[in-house]
C-alpha cells in the first residue's frame, strides 16, 4: 500500500499515520480477510512504536503514539489471536469510562460526555444508512436493506437518541417528521457538536469483519449499549457509597438515573431488531470468539447490584470477564450488602429505607426487562445456534434472564411509559 510504505520510509510520525488508507483497505474486504502482507507490515510498525511515548492530552485523550498503538492492537486482533468483543468494538479507542469510578466526583461532566458519545454513535449509524440509501457510499456493499427497512431505522434511531439529546439541551427532531428528514437533522446536529478528534475516533472504531451492510448497525448499537452500561456502572458505584452512608436521597437519585438510562435505551433493541437475520448469519461466521458475554461493563453492573452466586461466578458468565471476577472474589462492595448493613445498623430506616428499596426495585425491573428483550432478539436472530461466546446460545440467556438483581428486594412495578419503549422490539 503506497501511503503506508511512504509513511514508513519517511518520518513515521504517528500524527500523520495514513489512517484513511488503512481503513479503506480493511473496509474493502472486511477485517477477517485483510491481506497477510498488510497485517505483517502493520505488525512491524507497531513493534517499532516507542512504548511510553505520548501521554494523554489535557482532555484525557491519548496522544498520537498511544492512539496509533491502540488502533493497531484493535486492527491486528485476529492476526495476534486476541480477537474478542472489546477489540471487535474497538472499546479501547472509544474512550468509555474504565469502570474505576473516575467520573463519580463529577457526575454531570461524566453524564454529559456519555450522552454526547451515545448521540454520536447513533447518528453515525443513521448517517451510514442515509449515505447508502443515496448511493453515496460503496462501504459494506453486500445485502443492502430496502427503503422501508431503512425508513424504520431512521425513525427508531432518532427515537433512541432523543432522550440523550434532550438531556444535552438539544432539540430532538420531532417524532412526526419524515423519518429521512429527521435522521438527516439528527446527523447534522451530531456533526455540528463533534470535534475533529471525536470524528477520528468514530472512523477508527468501525472495523467490520465482513462487507455486509448491516454489520455497521450491529457494531454501533453494541457500542451504544456499552456506553449505557458504563454509565450505569458509574451510577451504581456511586449509589453503593451513598447507601452505605445512609444517604437515601442521593442513592435514590442515582438508582433512578440508572433506571431511566436503561429504559430510555430500549429503542436501541428495536433498532437492532431491524437487522436482516440473513445478513447477521453471514457476518457472524467471522465473529466467533467475540461475544457480549465478555462485556465488563455489563458484569460490573450486575455485580455492583449484588455478589453473584458461586455457580454463576464459576461459569462462562464471569470466566469471560476475569478482571470483574477477580474484583468480586476480592470482596467488591455491592448495593445489596450496603443496604442490608445500613438497615441493620439503623442508618437507613423509615421513609428513607422505603425510598431506597423502591428505587432498587425499579432498577431491578428495568434490568429484568432488558434481559427479556435481549433474549427475544437473540432468539429471533440466532434460532438454536450456539453463541459466539461459546455458550449453548439462547438457553444460556433464558437461564440468566431470571437471575435475581438483588437479594434484599424484589422488583417493583414497571412504569407504563418505559414498557412502551422497550416493547417496540418486534423480536
Ligand atoms: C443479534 C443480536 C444479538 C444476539 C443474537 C445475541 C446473542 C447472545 C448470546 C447467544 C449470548 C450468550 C453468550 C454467547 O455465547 O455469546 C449473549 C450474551 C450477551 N449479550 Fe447478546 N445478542 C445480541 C445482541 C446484544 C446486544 C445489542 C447487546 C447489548 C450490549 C447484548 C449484550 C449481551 C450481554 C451483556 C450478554 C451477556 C449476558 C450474560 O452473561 O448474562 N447482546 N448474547
Amino acid at each position: 500500500m503506497r501511503e503506508l510504505t511512504s509513511w514508513v520510509s519517511g518520518f513515521s510520525d504517528p500524527d500523520n499515520f495514513p489512517y484513511p488508507a488503512v481503513l479503506a483497505e480493511f473496509h474493502r474486504v472486511g477485517k477477517h480477510f485483510v491481506e497477510k502482507e498488510l497485517l505483517a507490515l502493520l505488525d512491524e510498525i507497531r513493534a517499532q512504536l516507542p512504548a511510553a511515548r505520548g501521554g494523554p492530552d489535557a482532555a484525557g485523550r491519548p496522544g498520537p503514539a498511544r492512539l496509533l498503538r491502540d488502533f493497531l492492537d484493535v486492527a491486528l486482533d485476529k492476526w495476534d489471536g486476541r480477537y474478542d468483543y472489546r477489540s471487535y468494538l474497538g472499546l479501547p479507542l472509544l474512550g468509555l469510562p474504565t469502570g474505576d469510578g473516575n467520573t463519580a466526583g463529577d457526575p454531570d461532566g461524566g453524564r454529559r460526555e456519555r450522552d454526547r458519545l451515545l448521540v454520536r454513535l447513533i447518528a453515525d449509524a443513521l448517517a451510514f444508512e442515509l449515505a447508502a440509501g443515496a448511493g453515496a457510499t460503496s462501504l459494506l456493499p453486500e445485502q443492502r436493506p430496502g427503503p422501508a427497512l431503512v425508513a424504520k431505522r431512521h425513525r427508531l434511531g432518532v427515537r433512541a437518541a432523543a432522550p440523550a439529546l434532550t438531556r444535552l439541551g438539544l432539540v430532538a427532531p420531532p417524532e412526526g417528521s419524515r423519518p429521512q428528514a429527521a435522521a438527516a437533522a439528527l446527523t447534522a446536529l451530531a456533526r455540528a457538536d463533534r470535534t475533529a478528534a471525536e470524528e477520528r475516533i468514530l472512523r477508527l472504531t468501525m472495523l467490520p469483519v465482513y462487507v455486509s451492510h448491516d454489520e455497521y448497525l450491529f457494531i454501533r448499537v453494541l457500542q451504544a449499549y456499552e456506553c449505557v452500561f458504563a454509565a450505569l456502572a458509574d451510577e451504581l458505584r456511586a449509589a453503593v457509597g451513598d447507601v452505605a452512608r445512609g444517604r437515601a436521597r442521593p442513592a435514590a437519585d442515582r438508582l433512578t438515573h440508572a433506571r431511566d438510562q436503561l429504559a430510555a435505551a430500549g429503542p436501541l433493541f428495536s433498532l437492532l431488531a431491524t437487522m436482516q437475520p440473513e445478513s447477521f448469519r453471514t457476518f457472524r461466521a467471522y465473529t466467533e470468539g467475540a461475544s457480549a458475554i465478555q462485556s465488563r461493563s455489563y458484569k460490573l453492573v450486575e455485580s455492583l447490584c449484588r455478589t453473584p452466586d458461586g455457580a454463576r461466578l464459576a461459569s462462562a458468565a464471569y470466566r469471560s470477564v476475569p478482571e470483574v471476577r477477580a474484583g468480586v472474589l476480592a470482596g467488591a462492595p455491592t448495593i445489596d450488602a450496603a443496604y442490608r448493613t445500613a438497615v441493620r445498623d439503623g442508618r437507613l430506616a423509615g421513609p428513607d429505607r422505603d425510598l431506597v428499596r423502591r428505587r432498587m426495585g425499579e432498577f431491578a425491573a428495568a434490568l429484568l426487562q432488558w434481559r427479556r428483550t435481549h433474549h427475544r432478539l437473540a432468539t429471533r436472530m440466532l434460532g438454536d445456534q450456539p453463541g459466539t461466546g461459546y455458550t449453548e446460545g439462547t438457553p444460556y440467556l433464558a437461564a440468566a434472564r431470571s437471575v435475581p438483581v438483588f437479594t434484599t428486594v424484589g422488583h417493583g412495578p414497571w412504569p407504563a411509559s418505559s414498557r412502551e419503549e422497550t416493547g417496540g422490539c418486534p423480536a
